[in-house]
């Protein structure tokens, strides 16, 4: 090999971060904190706690949480296999029958999955062991049989290779089946309710990356959960108004938040979409089932597929040749159950109360299967076709369907990386006032100056200010150079002099003008300001 291409070989390989992930860096990171920041004080404010959910969960959690048939489910989740400790790989030959042996205890126990490729897997190694056993127990070994041997240990390993050898878990897509098995986990039908909770942290969906879509991207979240008493039917009536209340008041917290943040041009849009019986969802998609049928031919091959796994789905398409056929569907609200319809009718006279502006879609039905009744959404500007900012919606019974009490739930997640971009695209001021870097930068000459800076950094940190100091001596040229690429608002210069005369230089930056202050007048001066 050449010394180039040696060289080339020995450079060690430059990382990036991964396609969909990226980092969120100062001074951006401020505008971060301070959005998470609002939405902490508003949701506290509406009487939220904060739940820490963990980042990954059992994958059959999301499959059964959000539907296995989503797009989120089937092609979305980031999945791995979380192998099983107790599970040795064999390191010769002979520990294969012990791992064999122990993998079939594991799935009867269920700490291993018991799926169908594992089944197969073990009952072909099982054979080959035996064969294997047969053979090792024998005195001379022909070179044919020899070679048969190596073969079939070859396939056993990639046998026991293509085993889950352990649980299936998934990064979490979303966070609302995890809140619902917390809720179940620390029987949290027995705290006062309804339970009102907040999360704020990482999803991940495997969607293709463009402008506001990214593969790792925050959420801001919020779920009100309350366990159905068992003498709730009683009074059909009261709970209906009851739950609409709950939903406008999960909406008016919101867009009290949008507001707090300053992000302009939000509009919200809701809709019902009823609950799944006959007189119901189920015959309004029985309908639309059979009035896509009659204009199949014309749909693209996605609304094709889903006029058979989720005609609802299709009133989603943003095909422009599909926009006027979808149009003279027909309405959900023309088919909703007489409970479904008070509901909804409720919820828009509650909005009304609360001075919430909104403007009804019927074609918001959203992409994940749990809702129920009440479905909203919140688009803003500057986000090109990902516009969607915040979605939500009703979803009474999904707790059962984990495995818990009857309960019911109503919540909406924020799309933070969007409302990062819509801020940032808006030149929101406030976003500019986050830009400020340090309120001091001290800059030092001599022995004696250091410790005196050291002091006044100590003093300025612990009243506060934002300070920051070179690590070691700078020209004062310099340093002040330093100090302005730092955007600091004010640079402290402190030399021989200042430590005689306990008298300190400070340089406003942004004008130029200079003056000499004790300590005591620096903070009272800063303070001021
Ligand atoms: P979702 O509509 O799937 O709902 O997501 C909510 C918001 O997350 C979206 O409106 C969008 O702003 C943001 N988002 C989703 N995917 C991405 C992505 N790949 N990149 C950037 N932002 C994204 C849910 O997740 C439900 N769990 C909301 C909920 C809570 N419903 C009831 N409770």
């Amino acid at each position: 090999m050449s010394e180039g291409a040696q060289k080339k070989q020995e450079k060690p390989r430059r990382f990036q971060a991964i396609r969909g992930t990226r980092d969120l860096l100062p001074p951006d990171t401020a505008l971060w904190n301070h959005v998470d920041q609002t939405a902490r004080e508003v949701f506290a404010r509406f009487g939220y706690g904060e739940i820490r959910p963990p980042i990954f969960e059992a994958t059959e959690l999301f499959a059964r949480g959000v539907g296995g048939e989503t797009d989120i489910v089937s092609k979305e989740m980031y999945t791995f296999v979380d192998r099983i400790e107790k599970l040795a790989d064999p390191a010769k030959l002979a520990d294969y029958g012990t791992f064999i042996e122990q993998a079939e205890k594991l799935i009867q126990t269920e700490e291993l999955p018991d799926i169908t490729g594992n089944r197969l897997a073990l009952r072909r190694m099982k054979d080959i062991w035996d064969g294997v056993k047969a053979f090792m127990s024998g005195e001379a070994i022909p070179s044919e049989a020899e070679r048969a041997v190596v073969e079939e240990l070859y396939r056993m390993i990639i046998l026991k290779d293509s085993m889950e050898l352990g649980q299936r878990i998934s990064l979490r897509p979303e966070a609302t089946a995890s809140v619902c098995r917390a809720y179940i986990e620390h029987n949290m039908q027995q705290w006062p309710q309804p339970v009102k909770l907040y999360y704020i942290g990482p999803m991940f969906r495997r969607e293709r990356p463009q402008k506001g879509r990214y593969r790792q991207f925050y959420q801001i979240g919020a779920e009100v959960l309350e366990v159905v008493r068992p003498d709730a039917a009683k009074d059909a009536g009261k709970e209906l108004a009851k739950d609409a209340a709950v939903d406008a008041e999960v909406i008016e917290m919101l867009m009290t938040f949008f507001e707090r943040i300053g992000l302009q041009g939000t509009e919200l849009s809701v809709n019902s979409i009823g609950h799944a019986a006959d007189n119901c969802r189920r015959g309004y998609v029985a309908k639309l089932r059979e009035e896509l049928q009659k204009v199949k031919e014309q749909l693209g091959a996605d609304s094709q597929r889903r006029i058979e796994t989720n005609p609802l789905r299709v009133l989603d398409s943003k095909l422009e040749h599909e926009q006027a056929i979808i149009a003279k569907l027909p309405h959900i609200a023309d088919h909703l159950c007489d409970e479904c319809k008070a509901h909804y009718a409720e919820l828009k006279r509650q909005l009304g109360l609360r001075g919430v502006a909104y403007k009804e879609n019927w074609r918001l039905v959203r992409g994940l299967d749990y809702y129920m009744r009440t479905t909203f959404e919140i688009t803003a500007r500057g986000l090109g076709s990902q516009d969607a900012v915040c979605g939500g919606g009703r979803y009474d019974g999904l707790v059962e369907l984990l495995g818990g009490p009857p309960t019911k739930g109503i919540g909406f997640a924020i799309g933070e990386d969007r409302v990062i971009l819509s801020l940032q695209e808006q030149k929101s001021p406030q976003a500019a006032t986050l830009r400020v870097g340090l309120d001091v930068y001290v800059t030092w000459m001599g022995e004696n100056a250091y410790t005196t800076a050291l002091h006044a950094a100590k003093t300025l940190r612990g009243a506060g200010f934002r300070v920051d100091m070179p690590a070691s001596e700078l020209k004062f040229g310099k340093a002040l150079e330093r100090a302005s690429k730092l955007n600091a608002r004010f640079a402290l210069i402190l030399g021989d002099n200042e430590v005689q005369s306990g008298e300190w230089t400070v340089k406003n930056l942004a004008d130029g003008s200079q003056q000499k202050l004790t300590e005591a007048a620096l903070l009272e001066y800063l303070r001021r300001l």
